[in-house]
Formats: structure tokens, sequence, C-alpha cells
């Protein structure tokens, strides 16, 4: 195994008990802040009458960025960094989900920048060296964006969706209550834990010898959220599998479980291509494309996948039956995880259920591979590869 450094500096604030610290927080980084949201699921709530109130009682002053899409786009990122220039803003918060997030690091980063924002997109050797400080509340478990670097932004100009990643884009503090995410719908539910799923797959799934330790932490990780997600779709107030769901999101990708582990992952720019030509939502595509992805992986390189889907199959689902032999037993975790996308949370099963045809299946694939000639991950996936998954999913 490799050897590595791991450091999360943003602060946790977990729980509704610390909630009431966050004008405090926000206020330790200036008096001026943008408040950023989405399509107003805050207003809805009241937590932004809530949050307010926090801010205004540290006589903080305050500007409004709402309606960042899901799946974000550069617009929001420009006119959110234009806004803090013109504004002196020293510190941003974000409330949301993962779109929210990303979109705010984004547009903490353009406020110190002279440059168009997509250029760090365009050129990923663009260095972002600089952000201004950002605060979020999280109200959607699901991309981890609370406690990692990165963020995936959306150009529909170029039919583009692009991710980075740079150490000042992490958030400061991030307010983790769960009772914030007791209004999720279902299907949002259902996609966050189907994302938490995938970015905890795109790590266990490797060929490389790894800390055991981190294997059983990421199938515990695994079976938290195959527990909990049905439960929280079924009772939305449910305090301990909305917390469960929560806590996990955080951890599945803020870079505790890679241990060294340096390859590419498999499924996520397979899923970004369906949202940047389809502008799906981004768990949902994962939870099609995971088990595809998985099959292909286990026929086209048995010997390197066999172990560790057998492992998946045993630890993750608890499928130990004697009488199957390995490969039976990896086929079944992996009609397991289907079972669970499809029957349990009720996410669709195939593209041609979400309307998508074969039309881009090859422009996506080339385009997934980011111009290498191949994806480096669990088992090397050329675009020829990634076609037939895709084909695999109709
Ligand atoms: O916009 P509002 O009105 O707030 O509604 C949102 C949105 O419609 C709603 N929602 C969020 N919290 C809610 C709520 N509705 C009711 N009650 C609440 N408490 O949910 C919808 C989806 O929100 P969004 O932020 O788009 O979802 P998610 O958190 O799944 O974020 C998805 C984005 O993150 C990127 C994805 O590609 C996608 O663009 N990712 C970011 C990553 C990262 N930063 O590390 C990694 C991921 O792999 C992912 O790529
Ligand atoms: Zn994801």
């Amino acid at each position: 195994m490799n050897g590595f450094v791991y450091s999360i500096p943003t602060t946790i604030y977990f729980g509704d008990d610390q909630f009431d610290k966050l004008g405090e927080v926000v206020a330790s980084y200036g008096s001026c802040v943008l408040l950023t949201y989405g399509g107003g699921s805050i207003k809805r709530t009241g937590l932004y009458d809530r949050i307010m109130g926090l801010l205004q009682a540290q006589g903080l002053s305050v500007i409004e960025l709402g309606g960042i899409e899901p799946n974000p786009r550069i617009a929001s990122v420009r006119r959110g960094a234009q806004m803090c220039k013109e504004g002196n803003v020293d510190v941003v918060l974000a409330v949301g989900g993962g779109s929210t997030i990303d979109c705010s690091k984004f547009i903490c980063a353009g406020a110190k920048a002279d440059r168009d924002p997509w250029d760090w997109f365009a050129d990923k050797t663009t260095p972002i060296d600089d952000a201004l400080p950002l605060v979020t509340v999280l109200t959607l478990a699901a991309t981890g964006s609370e406690m990692d670097s990165g963020g995936v932004i959306s150009n529909p100009e170029t039919h583009q969706k692009e991710g980075r990643g740079a150490a000042c884009l992490l958030p400061k503090a991030s307010f983790l209550d769960p009772q914030n995410t007791y209004t999720v719908p279902p299907f949002q539910t259902a996609a966050g834990s189907a994302d938490i799923i995938s970015h905890t797959c795109e790590t266990y799934f490797s060929q490389d010898k790894d800390l055991y330790f981190l294997d059983t932490f990421m199938e515990g990780l695994l079976r938290t959220v195959i527990k909990f997600a049905p439960i929280a779709m079924a009772d939305p107030a449910n305090g301990e599998a909305r917390a469960n769901l929560m806590w996990a999101s955080s951890w599945a990708i803020n870079g505790f479980a890679d241990g060294g582990k340096t390859q590419a992952w498999s499924v996520h720019p397979m899923e970004h291509e369906l949202s940047a030509f389809y502008d799906i939502t981004h768990g949902l595509g994962l939870a099609i494309l995971t088990p595809a992805w998985m099959r292909f992986v286990l026929a086209k390189d048995p010997d390197g996948t066999l172990p560790k889907l057998v492992q998946f199959a045993q630890n993750v689902f608890g499928i130990t039956d004697p009488a199957l032999s390995d490969l039976e037993r990896a086929n079944a975790g992996i009609d397991a995880l289907q079972s669970f996308f499809v029957n349990d949370l009720k996410l669709a099963p195939t593209l041609t259920a979400i309307d998508i045809d074969d039309e881009h299946f090859e422009q996506m694939a080339e385009k997934a591979c980011h111009k290498n000639p191949a994806i480096a991950g669990f088992v090397d996936l050329t675009p020829q590869d990634i076609v037939k998954i895709y084909k695999a999913c109709q």
C-alpha cells in the first residue's frame, strides 16, 4: 500500500444543539456575508428565517444569492463571485445540498481571482490557490461536499459537467443538523443514499492491497446506508435514520477511506456525462450504472475483481451460502445491490425508463475518459467498454 497524508480541517457542528453557534462561527470570518441557497426549500422549511435570525443577532450584513440549480451552472458561480467582489463579502454561507455547496466553493474562489471561473474546468491545470472562507449548513445527505475539497459544475452550453478540487475550497465549518433533512422528499433521500453508496464503492473496489481496517469501515458504512435509507424514506422525521445518513455522507468521501489509494473513480465520470447531457439527478444515474459496471468488470477481469466482489457480497449483504461458488456469490451480491436500488429505494432500473437512448453513448464515453485513453480504475475502462456499460443499462 501507499503512504498517505490525512488532514480534514473542516470543523463539524453536528446536531440541533450545536446549530445556534452558526451566527458566532460565521461572524468570526467577518461582517459581510453572502448567503447562498437553492430553489427555495429553505424558505418553505423555515430554515431561512432561523438562519437570518442567527446572523442578524451578530449584527452581520447579509446579501443573498438564491436559485442555485441542481447540477449547478457556471452562470451561478459567475454571478456569486461578482456579488462578492462588488459587495466586499468576507465569508460565504451555503445552505443546501451538494449543488449549493459546490457552487459556493467556486464562488469563494472566483471572488479572489481575476479570471473567468470556467477557466478552472476548461483547463484543469489552472491553479485554484485562494478562496473566501466558506461555512455550510447541509440540508441533504448525499455528496459529502460539506467535508471535502471538491465540487462539480455544469456548463449547459458545452454539455460539460466537470469537477475540480483544491485545499482552499474546503469548508471552514459545516453545520450538520439531521433535523434539517426531515423535509427531503423520498426520491432525493434515495438518490442521496445511492450517491453515498457509490462514493464508498469507488474507493472500496480496488485491486490494491489495502488496510483491512478501511475495508471494514466501508462495509459498515454501506450497511448503515442500506439499513437507514428505506427507514428515512418511509418515516422522514426519523432522527436516527437521518443522523446516520448525514454522518455517513460526510465520511464516504472526506478522504479517510482512501488510505493512500490513487486509482481513478469509474462510475462517477460515466454518470457526470449523463447529467451533463440529460440534467438527471446524480444519484439516480449512479444507481442505474453501478450494477452494470460491476457485472462488466467481473466479466472483463474475473481474476482481478472476483475476490473483492465476493467480499462485498459476504460482508455487505451477508451472502455466505456455502452451496454457492465464488462467482455465484459475487453475482448474488450485485443482484442484491440492484434490488436495493430498484425495490427498496424505488429508483428507476434503466436508462430507457428515464428516456435516455443511445444517441450520445459514444460521445459521452469518450468524454468520460477525459481525453485519457481509458479510466484507470478498479478495472481500466476504454471508451468502447463504457459504451457497453451504457448499453447494458438500457
Ligand atoms: O434547491 P432546493 O429548493 O433547496 O431543493 C433541493 C433540490 O431540488 C432539494 N433539497 C435539498 N435539501 C432539501 C431539499 N428539499 C427539501 N428539504 C430539504 N432539506 O433537493 C434537490 C437536490 O439538491 P442538490 O443539492 O442538487 O442535491 P445533492 O446534494 O445530491 O447534490 C448534487 C450535486 O453535487 C454533485 C453532483 O454531481 C450534483 O451536481 N456532487 C458533488 C460532489 C462533491 N462536492 O464532492 C461529489 C458527488 O459525487 C457529486 O458529483
Ligand atoms: Zn457522487
